[in-house]
């Protein structure tokens, strides 16, 4: 088993955190995953997941041992024990450190539609269902029809229907009661040979001729966030920082009668979500600078890392920008990666 002392995650977090991990290791087989779940049980070590690390906050120390499930297959059936497929699905089985990316387009290429409009998102596939990855229209949760885990406790290998994963906006089972306690290790996708463009966010339907292919699509939402959201390679960042917030109508309405040109998605049940890009923007935070850390000139709901910082600075930005949008709008934002913790 490969485990490796002291490594450097600075280069495996795109926020480019300082993290020194007291051991790491890769596994490449649910062998090898089970394999060092035993031994980590076994000395006593914390286990910490980690995954593309496009959506963590890591802190300077890590002790214990940091999984990064390196499963890199994946393939495309037709046939899945379900009563509801329809004769076009194809499902995807997906290991989960296939990157999410590179199998966007992989499928898309293959003429295959339903996460088109994820394209470009970071990280691996084993995180997606974490905070249920969406953009442009689509989550995660529209496509997702199985999810296999592996238990840390006892290394049993477990399949999760979509419905039993509990999905929300930027939330999941992951997240709630099986936070810490199974490794995600391979996802199935329901994608379909049918046409199923989704084009109503934005301006993506004027970006595309009237019957577009699924790789049109992805190339089109590829566009669009490269003009808005910074490249993590070029400057260190973790994507939407804050989560948009929902609020209640009588708020909204109190809101809109003072800024009627806000944003705002009603969600059904009395909620309506607001633009926390917006918020902050009113605020005339876009572009601001407060030591290594800002927010991006183009995407008020970014925070970018320029360079030799570390959590806690990050923190203190973010908590500034959220005190800020509080004072003006009363409105509570919360961050969106997930703050790991030793
Ligand atoms: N807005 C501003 N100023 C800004 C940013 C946004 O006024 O600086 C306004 C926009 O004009 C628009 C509204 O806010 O009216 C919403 O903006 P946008 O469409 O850019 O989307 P978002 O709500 O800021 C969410 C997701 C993104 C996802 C986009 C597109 C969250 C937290 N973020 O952003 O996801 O790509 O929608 O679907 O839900 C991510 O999670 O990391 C991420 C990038």
């Amino acid at each position: 088993m490969n485990i490796l002392n002291n490594v450097d995650l600075s280069a495996a977090n795109t926020l480019r955190l300082p993290c020194q991990a007291q051991r790491f290791t890769a596994p490449r087989t649910l062998s090898a995953l089970r394999d060092v779940l035993g031994q980590a049980r076994r000395e006593g070590w914390a286990v910490t997941l980690l995954g593309g690390g496009s959506n963590v906050l890591l802190p300077e120390k890590l002790p214990g041992l940091v999984v990064r499930p390196a499963l890199h297959q994946w393939w495309l059936s037709g046939h899945q024990d379900d009563q509801n497929a329809q004769e076009d699905d194809v499902f995807a089985h997906v290991g989960a450190g296939v990157n999410w990316h590179a199998l966007v387009m992989a499928t898309a290429a293959r003429g295959l539609w339903g996460i088109e409009n994820l394209a470009l998102i970071p990280g691996s596939c084993g995180a997606a269902p974490v905070q249920n990855i969406g953009a442009y229209g689509v989550e995660l949760a529209d496509v997702l029809h199985a999810v296999q885990v592996m238990e840390l406790a006892t290394g049993r290998v477990d399949w999760l229907s979509a419905e039993e994963c509990a999905f929300g906006y930027r939330d999941s089972l992951f997240k709630g009661e099986l936070a810490g306690g199974v490794v995600i290790t391979q996802l199935v996708l329901r994608l379909s040979r049918t046409p199923a463009p989704k084009l109503g966010y934005g301006d993506i339907a004027a970006r595309l001729p009237s019957f577009p292919t699924p790789l049109a699509v992805a190339e089109a939402v590829c566009a669009i966030r490269r003009e808005k959201l910074p490249d993590p390679h070029v400057l260190a960042n973790a994507g939407s920082f804050f989560k948009n917030p929902l609020v209640n109508d009588e708020q909204v309405t109190q809101l809109l009668r003072q800024y009627p040109a806000m944003p705002h998605f009603p969600q059904g049940g009395g909620k309506t979500k607001l633009a926390a890009g917006w918020l902050i923007d009113q605020c005339g935070l876009k572009g601001m600078r407060d030591g290594a850390f800002g927010v991006h000139q183009h995407q008020a709901l970014v925070l970018v890392h320029f360079g030799g910082g570390d959590r806690h600075g990050l923190m203190k930005t973010a908590n500034y920008i959220a005190a800020q949008v509080e004072a003006r709008f009363g409105v509570l934002l919360e961050p969106e990666p997930r703050l790991i913790n030793p």
